[in-house]
């Protein structure tokens, strides 16, 4: 594909996934079952991704090319998921545009220096996209191998973002976010408009290469109101996703405990709207009239007996089913000691309930 100009290769037309039943369904087309992918499908519940990463830090598999590309197949491989995600983290293009960052096993990303003055913010500068040309790599190297199925990349959104930025690490209460957005609205817009535009290239370069879709994760987003979300969030995010309306893949946005927000993170600029397990899908689709909806699996449920599993599976392909299209996932990441092997099940269990 590296021949091919690059607005032939973002027609969505001359992706050979266009017609795989997750473009389908993100589109609201009739699909002939349901498709299903999982949010952290690759990672630390398959004991082939633990004895690939052994002795190799987080970031530094996110810049290996052959790694990604392996680790991204392994779900596919073991699961028959309808769609990949790339293998990488939303503190990859931060680290590419000169945050000092690094993942912690066990506890996740750590930022060195926080950001909390004008000043700081200059320590995060714009990503040129030859930082990532690892990223470049990688994808062009999956989509040849993948074929027919769709390859999903995805960022970080500018909330969550800024959330690991301004509190240096993992959080509960977002207070340091919290304290900056609304005692210094200039220093939020402006960092908040620097991560939307350091996503927004980031996506570009996956696109260009060959993903046929996109996620944008704003995981910790339901921290806020809708009135705070509307203020200080939702015009960055637009920004993100209004600046790949012609890109010709579909967007995703997904966050955690966003029940009130589905609305404003569908006019946000989304195509399909992902949504966590405590929001029912066929209200969530009432919250986001002609948007397919994208979910919602409780994470935990996996590990309850497999009755229940079941039945849960078959309550959320009904209620998904009262949507314009309906792309079956977790309602978050898969967690780390989940059982695969009951992952590999819910896989074949939402194909055989749902084929047509
Ligand atoms: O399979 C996939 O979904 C693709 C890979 C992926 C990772 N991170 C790999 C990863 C994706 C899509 C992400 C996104 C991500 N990273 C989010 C948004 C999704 C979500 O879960 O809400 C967030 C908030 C992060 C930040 C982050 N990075 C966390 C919270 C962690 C986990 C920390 C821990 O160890 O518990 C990471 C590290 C990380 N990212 C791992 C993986 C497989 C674990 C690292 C390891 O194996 O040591």
């Amino acid at each position: 594909m590296a021949w091919m100009s690059s607005a032939e290769q973002t027609s969505p037309g001359s992706r050979p996934t266009a017609g795989s039943t997750f473009v389908r369904a993100c589109r609201g087309e009739p699909v002939t079952h349901t498709p299903v992918w999982f949010m952290r499908q690759a990672g630390r519940s398959l004991p082939e991704y633990r004895e690939l990463r052994a002795g190799v830090r987080m970031l530094e598999s996110c810049r290996r090319p052959d790694l990604v590309t392996e680790i991204t197949l392994q779900p596919v491989r073991r699961h028959g998921v309808d769609a990949a995600i790339f293998f990488s983290d939303i503190m990859v293009p931060l680290d590419a545009a000169g945050v000092d960052l690094d993942i912690v096993a066990g506890t996740g990303p750590v930022v060195a220096e926080p950001v909390r003055t004008m000043a700081d913010l200059d320590r995060v500068r714009p990503l040129d996209p030859a930082a990532v040309s690892y990223v470049d790599e990688a994808v062009r190297l999956l989509t040849a191998e993948l074929g027919e199925t769709p390859l999903i990349g995805f960022a970080g959104a500018p909330f969550t973002l800024a959330s690991y930025l301004v509190e240096g690490g993992p959080s509960r209460n977002h207070t340091q976010t919290k304290a900056l957005m609304y005692g210094d609205p200039e220093l939020w817009h402006a960092l908040l408009a620097r991560l939307a535009d350091i996503t927004l290239t980031f996506l570009k370069v996956q696109i260009a290469a060959g993903v046929s879709a996109v996620q944008l994760f704003d995981s910790w987003v339901g921290a806020l109101s809708e009135a705070d979300y509307r203020e200080y969030v939702l015009p960055h995010s637009r920004a993100v996703l209004e600046g790949l309306t012609d890109a010709g893949v579909p967007r995703i946005h997904f966050g955690v405990g966003t029940a009130l927000l589905l609305p404003a993170m569908a006019q946000a600029g989304a195509d399909v709207v992902g949504v966590d397990w405590r929001t029912p899908l066929d209200q969530a689709a009432k919250l986001v009239p002609g948007h397919p909806v994208q979910g919602n699996l409780d994470p935990a449920v996996l590990f309850a007996p497999w009755e229940v599993v079941e039945r849960e599976v078959r309550r959320i392909l009904a209620e998904g089913r009262t949507a314009p299209g309906h792309v079956f996932n977790l309602g978050h990441g898969v967690l780390p000691e989940t059982d695969p092997t009951v992952l590999t099940r819910v896989v074949e269990l939402v194909h055989e309930l749902s084929a047509r």
